[in-house]
């Protein structure tokens, strides 16, 4: 996992505990946190970070990375607005997240460990992403896929029966956008 993503977690849990959380954090996982952006660091030592953050605030692992995936929608648009800005609606960059956006970040960082959608599109208003992953964060791909309905102003609901923790190969994040397909 690529330092930006550890420095983002960081930003959140300084911004909401303070750096004395975030030193506590650290402390319980055992990191000495340092991390620079575009270096590699273990998977494992963000699950630790991420399990310490989930027990020094009581929030569950599940919410935790909702929370920090969307976070990191609004940190990334903050970074990177044209990914978002050159999309009309949520639906079109949700569909550009695989191929453009990890596409591009994939030239930037060549050993990014980046997860892979697929797509279905039943309905207009409705979209699948089909999410495979090792590193299974997908309760972080809800929170990005929240923070960016945030970023076009989109209501929307998560279904996601199919899920690699329960068992099955990939997961199935059922979106839907509420109160129409064009508003
Ligand atoms: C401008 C928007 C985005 C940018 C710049 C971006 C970039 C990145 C980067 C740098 C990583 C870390 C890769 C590594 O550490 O090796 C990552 C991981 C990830 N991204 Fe994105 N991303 C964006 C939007 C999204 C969206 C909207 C979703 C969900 C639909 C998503 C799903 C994920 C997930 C789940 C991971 C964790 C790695 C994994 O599951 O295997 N990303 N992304
Ligand atoms: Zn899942």
């Amino acid at each position: 996992m690529k330092g930006v993503v550890f420095d983002l977690l960081r930003d959140m849990v300084e911004g909401q505990y303070g750096l004395e959380g975030w030193n506590t954090v650290l402390e319980k996982a055992g990191s000495d946190g340092m991390y620079l952006s575009p270096e590699s660091y273990s998977d494992q030592e963000m699950m630790s970070l991420v399990l310490a953050t989930s027990d020094y605030t009581g929030i569950d692992t599940d919410d935790l990375l909702r929370a920090f995936g969307q976070f990191m929608a609004k940190e990334f648009y903050n970074r990177f607005p044209s990914f978002f800005d050159n999309c009309d609606d949520l639906i079109e960059f949700l569909l550009s997240v695989d191929r453009i956006v990890h596409g591009e970040v994939l030239k930037f960082y060549p050993d990014a460990n980046l997860p892979s959608f697929a797509y279905e599109e039943a309905e207009a208003n409705k979209l699948t992403m089909i999410y495979r992953s090792d590193r299974m964060l997908c309760h972080l791909a809800e929170g990005l896929i929240q923070g960016s309905a945030a970023y076009y102003k989109k209501a929307i609901n998560i279904d996601h029966d199919l899920c690699m923790h329960n068992g099955n190969d990939c997961c199935h994040i059922d979106i839907t956008v509420l109160g129409g397909a064009d508003e």
